[in-house]
């Protein structure tokens, strides 16, 4: 049995890719590390968290000693690492908690992994989750390839550079065996409600105002969660030790023209006039060093693992917006910080 180690598992993605990895591989015994941070959610694992090859700890990647001792104590076979600041405007307010758990916490992991790992590298892999908005922001044309140089413009795209720097490091430096995968933005069930899709579905279904930064003119390639846990699971398996992957949905929005449509598909499911909750639309002041355009080429998975998005967007969209309404109860949760009592009530024994 192997076992592996997933963090940031209680995020949006890391749920995703836990539920995934639990269901689909019972012979691995997977150990969801995570310091349960504002983003981090254990109500996202409700269906899994009894299974028997599963186990929730809770800490703080940027705690070197205690990330030692809990790697000397299961030997993990693999690593998934999703743990992360991840929301650039929280980035801009405050700088540091992205160094620390982006840069030092994956330091930190780095390390430990070496240190078990250091007589016997074979079949083991550390693979880095990390984004697109390492390689910086493109005009009207132009695509980020593998080998696009690095250009981060946020304090979090920075920060996310900075890890991706280190993790090659140590792949040349030590022969650790990594795998560095840089994805464009995800959508779908229990991401937290301060990212764009989310955030609107929340604001429409309460008649609060959507708010577009500038003239909502950026552009971003949207990918639904599960291609990108899809991604995860064969890069993990069979992607080639010390390279870079490139992931993306093909599939790039305007944000106001993402908006407008996430509007139409809300007055139809809310059973609003058409036109309705477009009226909630306001241009806000833009976020500072606002990246113009992203946009992924993700030839090399598709040539060599065969990956493609299965999912058209405006599918996608549609059953994001299905799932936020069936789930009002999380979505309140998550508003409110009722959740953050979940793990009290689940997990500390009285
Ligand atoms: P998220 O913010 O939803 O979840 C992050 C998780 O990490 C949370 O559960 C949080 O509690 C945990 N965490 C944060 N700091 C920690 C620490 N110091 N120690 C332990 N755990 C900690 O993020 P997400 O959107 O699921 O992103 C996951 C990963 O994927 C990140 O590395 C992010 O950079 C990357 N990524 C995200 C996107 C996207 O569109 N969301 C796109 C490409 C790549
Ligand atoms: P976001 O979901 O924060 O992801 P990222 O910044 O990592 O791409 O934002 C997506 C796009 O939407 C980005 O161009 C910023 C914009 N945006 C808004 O216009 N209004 C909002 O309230 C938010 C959160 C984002």
């Amino acid at each position: 049995m192997k076992t592996i180690l997933i963090t940031g598992g209680a995020g949006f993605i890391g749920s995703h890719v836990v539920r995934r990895f639990v269901k689909k591989y019972p012979e691995y015994k997977i150990i969801n590390l995570d310091k349960l941070t504002y983003a981090g959610n254990l109500a996202n694992l409700h269906d899994i968290e009894n299974s028997p090859n599963y186990e929730f700890i809770r800490v703080d990647i940027v705690d070197a000693e205690v990330i030692a001792g809990i790697f000397n104590k299961y030997r993990f076979d693999g690593i998934i690492h999703l743990a992360a600041e991840s929301h650039v405007d929280r980035s801009i307010s405050n700088p540091m908690e992205f160094i620390l758990t982006n840069i030092v916490g994956t330091v930190n992991l780095l390390n430990a992994a070496r240190t078990i790992w250091e007589n016997n590298l074979a079949n083991k892999v550390f693979y880095h989750i990390s984004t697109d908005e390492v390689y910086g922001s493109l005009g009207e044309t132009g695509y980020f390839f593998e080998t696009s140089s690095y250009d981060p413009r946020s304090p979090y795209s920075a920060s996310k550079a900075s890890s991706d720097h280190l993790v090659r490091a140590y792949f040349h430096t030590y022969k650790l065996p990594i795998i560095i995968s840089n994805c464009s933005n995800n959508y779908g069930p229990y991401q937290f409600p301060e990212k764009l899709i989310p955030l609107s579905i929340n604001n429409i279904r309460n008649n609060n105002t959507i708010p577009i930064y500038g003239k909502g003119e950026n552009i971003r390639d949207w990918l639904y969660v599960e291609d990108h846990a899809n991604a995860i699971d064969l890069l993990f398996h069979k992607g080639r030790v010390g390279e870079t992957y490139n992931i993306g949905g093909n599939n790039e929005w305007k944000n106001i023209d993402l908006i407008r449509k996430l509007c139409e598909i809300m007055d139809q499911k809310l059973g609003r006039a058409e036109g309705t909750s477009a009226q909630l639309i306001t241009f806000v002041k833009d976020r500072a060093g606002h990246d113009i355009r992203y946009a992924i080429n993700a030839e090399k998975i598709q040539k060599e693992l065969g990956w493609n998005p299965s999912l058209q967007f405006e599918k996608g969209i549609e059953k994001t917006v299905e799932w936020y309404l069936a789930n009002e109860e999380w979505l309140e949760n998550v508003t409110s910080g009722e959740y953050q009592k979940y793990y009290e009530k689940q997990y500390i024994k009285r």
